[in-house]
């Protein structure tokens, strides 16, 4: 079955207010809508992403994914019908069979809910997740209305799960424009919905204190861990020296078999360490010819990308350089900027320092560059 998932984001975020729209806000270092693009696609039974986003942002929503990410982004309407309908298009042509379609608002998405949702369409054509109601109930008005039977109704979250064809048809015979989810347009067409359970964590972020909620749920579900890494490349004549993810220019470079980047093989054993999965080279056994001569960007995206495959986030990463030369200075804002790039977290979760060793030892001779590095990550 090939399964593909809509993460709509293209609303305005009007009711959390402030200046950014509110996929694009920073949860627990990173920006609301990669949270759940990064749980749909860590989901082995999911096979295609589509984001779909605000007329303009396509560039700068491509830009966050990072080139590496199997995601397409297309462009939303002015109702969130009209952008799932939009996702829907696109889909159309994948093969794609079955389509679990969610809002970038609910940035957390247990892996269980996508299980129930995957195991329920095997027998409907729909399914949702579902949460009981736990206050009292009634009727709005000027006064209190009369109290309502709580038990005899759910919230009704996403991701919701359908059969490709049943939910093409309900958009195509949409009656109401406003509709808030799409389950509400396959029962309009008479067909059933199964329902499994829903998760707190589901929960979407609506208004500004929902923000504040969603960073102490994220932090209760992980712990702090810290990892550290060290690294050393010998400088030789004739080659290229890339250090801290830049080609910087210099009469000597870093030998090895990768590009030989001793900063960011740090780095990436900092993170593998601190995600208690090993090193960098059982990763990327030096043994094998397929990464002679590969850009170490890989090394670090690769870390990164099993941290947040498993949920985590990255807190902080500190990166300290030991070489006389070449000097780090003028080239330390653009290494930040770019592993920060790599790692996609804000430039202030990154710090970059470099010291020589007075001369002293090898990297004080100029034989070879030392780099060690400490990650503080949640999962
Ligand atoms: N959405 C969308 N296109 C729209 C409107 C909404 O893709 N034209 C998406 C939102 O980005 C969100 C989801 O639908 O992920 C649920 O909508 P909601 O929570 O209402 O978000 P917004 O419409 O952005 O917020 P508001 O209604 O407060 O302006
Ligand atoms: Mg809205």
């Amino acid at each position: 079955m090939t399964v593909a998932a809509i993460i709509v984001a293209a609303g305005k975020g009007e009711r959390a207010g402030g200046e950014t729209p509110k996929q694009y806000v920073s949860v627990g270092g990173k920006a609301l809508l990669l949270h759940s693009v990064d749980a749909l696609a860590a989901h082995s039974g999911i096979d295609h992403l589509v984001l779909v986003v605000p007329a303009g942002d396509e560039d700068l929503a491509t830009a966050m994914l990072g080139a590496e990410r199997n995601v397409s982004v297309v462009t939303g309407g002015t109702s969130r019908h009209q952008s799932v309908r939009n996702g829907l298009d696109r889909l159309v042509r994948t093969g794609a069979e079955w389509v679990l379609i969610h809002d970038a608002a609910r940035p957390f998405v247990p892996s269980r809910v996508i299980d129930d949702l995957l195991e329920a369409l095997d027998i409907e054509s729909a399914a949702v997740p579902v949460l009981s109601v736990v206050d009292t109930l009634a009727k709005a008005g000027k006064e209190l209305g009369p109290t309502l039977d709580r038990s005899s109704v759910v919230r009704v979250q996403t991701p919701q799960a359908f059969h490709l064809g049943a939910v093409v048809d309900a958009h195509d015979k949409a009656q109401d424009d406003t509709a808030t989810d799409d389950a509400q347009l396959v029962r309009a067409l008479g067909m059933k919905v199964a329902t499994v359970e829903g998760d707190a964590l589901l929960e979407k972020i609506t208004h500004p204190a929902d923000f504040a909620l969603a960073e102490a749920r994220l932090a209760a579900t992980r712990s702090v861990r810290t990892g550290m890494g060290f690294d050393v490349h010998r400088l030789e004549a004739a080659q290229e020296l890339w250090l801290g993810g830049l080609l910087i220019a210099h009469d000597k470079g870093l030998a090895g078999h990768s590009d030989a980047d001793v900063a960011l093989h740090a780095l990436t054993d900092a993170l593998l360490g601190a995600a208690g999965e090993g090193d960098i080279g059982d990763h990327f056994p030096p043994s094998d010819p397929q990464w002679r001569g590969a850009p170490s960007s890989r090394f670090l995206e690769h870390a990164r990308n099993r941290i947040v495959a498993r949920g985590g986030a990255i807190d902080h990463v500190d990166l300290t350089i030991i070489c006389e030369a070449p000097r780090i200075g003028p080239h330390r804002g653009a290494m930040r900027a770019r592993i920060a790039e790599l790692l996609r977290v804000e430039l202030s979760r990154v710090s970059v320092k470099a010291t020589t060793t007075e001369r002293l030892g090898f990297t004080g001779r100029g034989e070879g560059i030392a780099a060690q590095a400490v990650a503080t990550i949640r999962i």
